[in-house]
């Protein structure tokens, strides 16, 4: 449990990484470290099998700490070795499901932790963006490359470019968030989505390993990947009681132990 980040799981195996960093939630040093543990507990924990990122309901996260940063010379930065790029770098690497749900501002650092997640649901009032640009920075925790695997090239660029802040209707006509829901209803869709991938068999890690890895490969080094993947999937438990159940009740019905 940490000052600023906590880690709750409910009873359905869905744990809320939980950001609590007034007024803001900017990110400073030992926000990054608390991310890391939390990684390092989601991936550990096998009672927890998907999870949530989320900042509350005022705002996700408005970035790096820049009252901090401002005092922070080049060779602290060196020194420290990227804590922020491998705290997300953790988060990134979870084996379960992830989803981030994101109330008000997901600015720089906090849309790169947004990035982080496999599925990005944003509140109606949500605002996004990567306005580095305009303190004279670039983005250094994921935004020049994760986001642009996610929306291209582009669109990356005219995002990080611009600096400007995107609406969530904007920003799911990017591809940068999947969905737009009520500020109210945003967290609780994220749970329930989360819920019925935490029912789901072992075979979902296995996925987020191909897909992840793999895009990071040449094609043919990622589609031996795949085969590699797709062939221990049969080692699983869950491809027995997956493929019995087909044959007994029809598709769908598994009731899977995620093993
Ligand atoms: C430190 C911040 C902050 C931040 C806001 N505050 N963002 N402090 N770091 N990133 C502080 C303000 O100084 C202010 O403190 C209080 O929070 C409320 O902010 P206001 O600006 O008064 O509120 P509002 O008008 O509602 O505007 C909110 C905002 C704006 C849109 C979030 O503050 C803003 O643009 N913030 C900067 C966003 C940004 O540039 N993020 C990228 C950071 S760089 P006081 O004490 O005055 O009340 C980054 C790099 C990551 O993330 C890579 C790292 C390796």
């Amino acid at each position: 449990m940490g000052e600023f980040v906590t880690v709750l799981t409910d009873d359905h195996g869905v744990a809320t990484i939980r950001l609590d960093r007034a007024p803001v939630n900017a990110l400073n040093e030992q926000v990054w470290g608390e991310f890391g543990e939390a990684a390092a507990q989601c991936t550990e924990d096998a009672d927890i099998r998907a999870v949530v990122l989320w900042g509350g309901p005022k705002v996700f996260a408005a970035g790096a700490d820049i009252k901090y940063m401002k005092e922070v010379s080049y060779q602290e930065f060196f020194a420290s070795g990227g804590g922020l790029q491998r705290a997300f770098e953790a988060l990134a690497r979870i084996p379960k499901v992830v989803i981030a749900a994101i109330n008000g501002y997901a600015l720089g650092g906090g849309c790169e932790w947004a990035l982080t997640a496999d599925f990005r649901y944003a509140a109606d009032n949500a605002q996004l963006g990567q306005p580095e640009i305009l303190l004279g920075i670039i983005p250094g925790a994921g935004g020049t490359q994760r986001l642009t695997r996610l929306v291209g090239v582009a669109k990356a660029k005219e995002i990080v470019y611009s600096g400007r802040f995107y609406s969530a209707e904007e920003a799911r006509e990017l591809g940068l968030v999947d969905c737009v829901h009520p500020a109210d209803e945003v967290y609780d869709r994220a749970v329930e989505t989360a819920r019925q991938y935490a029912k789901g068999p072992y075979a979902l890690r296995m996925a987020k390993k191909a897909i992840d890895e793999g895009i990071e490969m040449d094609l043919d080094s990622a589609l031996r990947l795949e085969t590699t993947l797709f062939t221990a999937t049969f080692a699983t438990e869950d491809a027995r009681i997956g493929m019995q159940s087909f044959v007994d009740s029809g598709p769908g019905k598994a009731e899977f132990k995620q093993n």
